[in-house]
């Protein structure tokens, strides 16, 4: 056999694990992660979440304590979800500053001035009806529902919040927040916007999580169409001219190709949003042994990088902090 053929030899370059770390094109850093946490009301609560194994959620005398663990791992970011006990028609408690996401992040600040916390700024948590705006007679309101989610947003700055995540989906919402915060002395505080989100079935356990379920209807006239890829990059376009710093896609893994084109077509810092039911997945799986946990979660975690995203919001966070020591 010809030794000097004239095809390329690409296995000279992966003989040994040093010569495949050197030549290693991506790679997931404990300080690109966002740390997911839900915040419920009471003392002493420590609820698993049944579809999410490993997530819990937590009442704030015990949150400080998880909030050190995860900076001990190395976590910078931590994004704070609210699950209050009163839900009204305008969801009012969103927007109290003795609401549950204000006093999670006034105190989690207090204790952690360096750890940049990032709130989600919806009503969907905090409403009767589920629905992530006002709704009247059964229609979601688009403009009416700005105004309250730009007040959320101030709120949640004057909380102390570093960063301002809108969940949303209505349109005009990044302008109303940035005008809003603009207004209130905030100009400084940055907006991650949501702002490529489908409806999607991947949101299951985290409704679970938040109770957050719309009591009628669906989220199919202000999230995206899964099957829609040039609809992607207008939803974004209007956020990056409304003012948005990052952008968010999500669900991330049956979304990889948007955020290729997310990162293709703009500068912001991109955001992929592996969501409950991506976790959900993978924790069965291998909670019977099919597969490989850590190996799987880490070849999905560095699929959405190579994808394009710089930072990834997931409930494996403090996994990888751990795997990546
Ligand atoms: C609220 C919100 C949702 C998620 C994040 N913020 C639920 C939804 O839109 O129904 C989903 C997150 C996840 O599944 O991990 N609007």
């Amino acid at each position: 056999m010809q030794e000097n053929a004239s095809f390329a030899r690409h296995r000279r370059l992966r003989q040994t694990p040093n010569l495949r770390a050197s030549v290693r094109e991506n790679h997931v850093r404990t300080e690109d992660l966002i740390y997911p946490l839900f915040v419920v009301e009471g003392t002493g609560v420590k609820n698993e979440v049944p579809s999410m194994p490993g997530v819990y959620q937590r009442s704030l005398d015990l949150i400080n304590a998880e909030v050190q663990e995860a900076v001990e791992l190395g976590i910078t970011m931590i994004i704070l979800f609210g699950v209050p006990d009163h839900k009204d028609h305008t969801g009012s408690s969103a927007i109290d500053q003795q609401g549950i996401v204000q006093r999670a992040t006034r105190q989690i600040k207090d204790a952690f001035p360096d750890l940049t916390v990032i709130t989600d700024t919806c009503l969907c948590q905090f409403t009767d009806h589920g629905h992530c705006g006002i709704v009247e007679e059964g229609e979601i309101l688009n403009d009416p529902s700005l105004h309250l989610l730009a007040e959320a947003a101030v709120s949640q700055a004057e909380a102390g919040a570093d960063i301002i995540a809108p969940s949303n989906m209505m349109d005009g919402f990044v302008q109303a927040i940035r005008t809003g915060l603009d207004q209130a002395g905030y100009s400084h505080v940055p907006i991650m916007s949501y702002a490529v989100k489908y409806a999607s079935a991947f949101y299951g356990p985290f409704r679970d999580a938040a109770h957050s379920s719309p009591q009628s209807g669906d989220r199919k006239t202000y999230q995206m169409d899964p099957a829609n890829r040039r609809e992607a990059h207008r939803e974004a376009a209007s956020d990056v001219d409304q003012g948005a710093d990052f952008l968010i896609v999500k669900p991330a893994l049956s979304y990889l190709d948007i955020i290729r084109d997310v990162r293709e077509r703009h500068d912001l810092p991109v955001v992929a949003y592996n969501v409950s039911g991506e976790y959900s997945m993978v924790k069965a799986a291998a909670m019977n042994g099919w597969v490989n946990e850590q190996e799987i979660v880490m070849e999905k975690m560095v699929s959405m990088k190579r994808a394009g995203a710089d930072l990834i919001l997931t409930y494996f966070a403090k996994d990888i902090a751990r795997w990546n020591r």
